[in-house]
């Protein structure tokens, strides 16, 4: 994430559309990442249109559903996965390398249960994702976007977290990390008060940290610096 505001490819009638979440990095791709990218992305992605998904043919089964939005290179997501093999686990995160990461770790461990879509999260979810489709939503380590300046390109806002409540189905879990303790907080006031969510951590509304939380690259980072982790959980209502 850098501070640079302007990078954006979309038509001039839809640059100020809607504030995003994102700077899209012309990050390096390695070799290995785009050979994983050219062999597997037929197989494993998912291009974005504004036409529904029918998960079921995507996963070529009807199985519980959990959704990673900002999976970065795709750690916990495949961890997850492979932990849950009769779960059907969709990744969103619009840097492309780390989708070529994530698929060599599809590759590697001969995952079978993942997808990814390289796309805006909340463009994915607006269009592609039909309503109390998912079971489980994950962000973990979403960008914090520290200055006061940029607060308004946080992911979760009232009215992502519509979003969220929409592909949720009724009792469906909405888990959340950060190391940004600011973030946390903003995170708790959008959350604790949106009619669609109850918070189902305990008197502190945090969660203990889960064990079946593998440490991200970002979490790793948050630990060099010292910083704090703070966990959530909401339950769709
Ligand atoms: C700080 S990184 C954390 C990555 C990973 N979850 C981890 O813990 O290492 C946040 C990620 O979210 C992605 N991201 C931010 N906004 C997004 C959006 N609207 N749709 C999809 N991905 C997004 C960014 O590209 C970035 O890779």
């Amino acid at each position: 994430m850098t501070d640079n505001d302007s990078v954006t490819s979309e038509p001039e009638n839809l640059k100020h559309r809607r504030i995003r979440s994102f700077v899209l990095r012309m990050g390096r791709m390695t070799a290995g990442q785009q050979r994983a990218l050219d062999a597997l992305w037929p197989r494993f992605g998912i291009e974005y249109t504004t036409d529904s998904l029918n998960l079921d043919e995507v996963f070529g089964r009807h199985a519980p559903r959990m959704i990673e939005i900002g999976f970065g290179t795709g750690e916990a997501l495949c961890a997850y996965a492979q932990a849950h093999p009769e779960v059907d686990c969709l990744g969103i995160e619009v840097h492309r390398p780390g989708a070529g990461h994530l698929l060599l770790q599809v590759e590697q461990y001969g995952i079978s249960n993942v997808r990814a879509s390289c796309h805006d999260a909340v463009e994915v979810l607006t269009h592609q994702l039909v309503p109390a489709s998912i079971d489980a939503v994950h962000i973990f380590f979403p960008d914090p976007w520290h200055k006061a300046r940029h607060h308004k390109r946080r992911l979760i806002q009232p009215v992502f977290a519509d979003l969220l409540a929409r592909v949720l189905k009724p009792g469906g879990i909405l888990r959340l990390a950060t190391d940004w303790q600011h973030y946390a907080e903003h995170m708790r006031a959008v959350l604790d008060v949106h009619p669609s969510f109850t918070n189902v951590a305990d008197d502190t509304g945090y969660m203990p940290r889960p064990d079946d939380r593998p440490l991200t690259r970002f979490e790793r980072r948050g630990h060099r610096l010292g910083h704090g982790v703070w966990d959530m959980a909401y339950q769709r209502r």
